[in-house]
């Protein structure tokens, strides 16, 4: 089949393309600013555009059976993450593409939704309505053997470990290789036609006892500071990093349901426990 892949260069991307490639021929949808070094070791080809012109767009889905759409811009608030689908479905459209594969997140999931959280839920509403063929996979915080996401940032704090608020709020952390293995199957699978499936780890957690595992596991010492929401949302109003939605996510529970997932494409995702043996920190 012949794939073509937006968002190739970044965490997710640089872990499926090499997969892909194997089998399938991939085109990777890059920027001219794209940094390609990891992926031209794989046997892909790489169409430059940006997903914000449609034309380059229109020019790449030519002759693709599958788009796989990771690409996103990461800002809160930006628009242009609903821009660039509509591009994407529209040229997906015109050239008879059969399905696209959308990477939404469990941020679209949550009560108190960000403005991250509501584009990915946008989206998912614009690939359901495109008349297009469509899987939707919404990982929750994915981690790999070198990167633990919110968790390594927590833990490679100088001095202390903070957490922000009581920490007994439940994740789902997965394991990239969970992730990529449920896109490899979304590609094959008839079953997982116009279907959305969360994408989490094997076992709920609270971030308390992720800490706990980790300090075991890489011998950490540090004290663990529980940091009051009323305070991280003063120090992220002087600080933006993190919006306020943001925050008050965090503290909710993650609530992942990952049956359809092992029902539709026999996939049984690892737990925290025994992903976090192939991490470094
Ligand atoms: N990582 C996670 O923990 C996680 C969890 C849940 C869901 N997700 C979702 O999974 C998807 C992939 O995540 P990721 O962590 O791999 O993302 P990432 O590392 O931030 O990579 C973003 C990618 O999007 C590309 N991009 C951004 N704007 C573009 C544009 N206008 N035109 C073309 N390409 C553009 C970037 O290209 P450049 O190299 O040129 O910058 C980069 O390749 C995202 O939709 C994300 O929301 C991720």
């Amino acid at each position: 089949m012949k794939i073509l892949v937006t968002g190739a260069t970044g965490f997710i991307g640089k872990n499926l393309v090499p997969k892909i490639a194997e089998k399938h021929k991939v085109v990777c949808f890059v920027r001219k600013t794209s940094n390609t070094h990891e992926l031209e070791k794989s046997n892909v080809v790489f169409k430059v555009g940006d997903l914000l012109d449609r034309s380059s767009l229109t020019d790449a889905t030519e002759s693709m059976d599958i788009a796989i759409h990771l690409a996103t811009s990461h800002k809160q608030g930006n628009k242009q993450d609903l821009v660039a689908a509509e591009n994407l479905i529209e040229a997906c459209k015109e050239n008879k593409v059969k399905k696209i594969i959308f990477l939404s997140s469990m941020a679209a999931k949550r009560k108190s939704l960000d403005d991250y959280g509501r584009i990915k839920l946008e989206i998912e509403r614009m690939m359901r309505n495109s008349g297009l063929n469509y899987t939707i996979l919404r990982p929750s915080v994915i981690y790999s053997n070198n990167n633990l996401s919110l968790i390594g940032r927590s833990l490679k704090f100088p001095l202390i470990i903070p957490v922000i608020g009581n920490g007994n709020y439940k994740l789902n952390p997965v394991y990239i290789d969970d992730v990529t293995e449920a896109i490899l199957r979304s590609i094959k699978s008839k079953k997982a036609d116009r279907k959305s499936y969360d994408v989490a780890g094997g076992e709920s957690i609270s971030f308390n006892e992720i800490i706990k595992i980790c300090k075991n596991e890489f011998k950490i010492n540090k004290p663990v500071i529980h940091m009051p929401v009323s305070i991280c949302l003063l120090i992220f109003k002087i600080f933006p990093i993190v919006s306020p939605e943001a925050v008050k996510g965090i503290n909710e529970d993650t609530n992942a349901d990952t049956k359809n997932l092992e029902k539709d494409l026999k996939l049984n995702t690892m737990s925290f426990r025994q992903g976090i043996k192939n991490v470094s920190l």
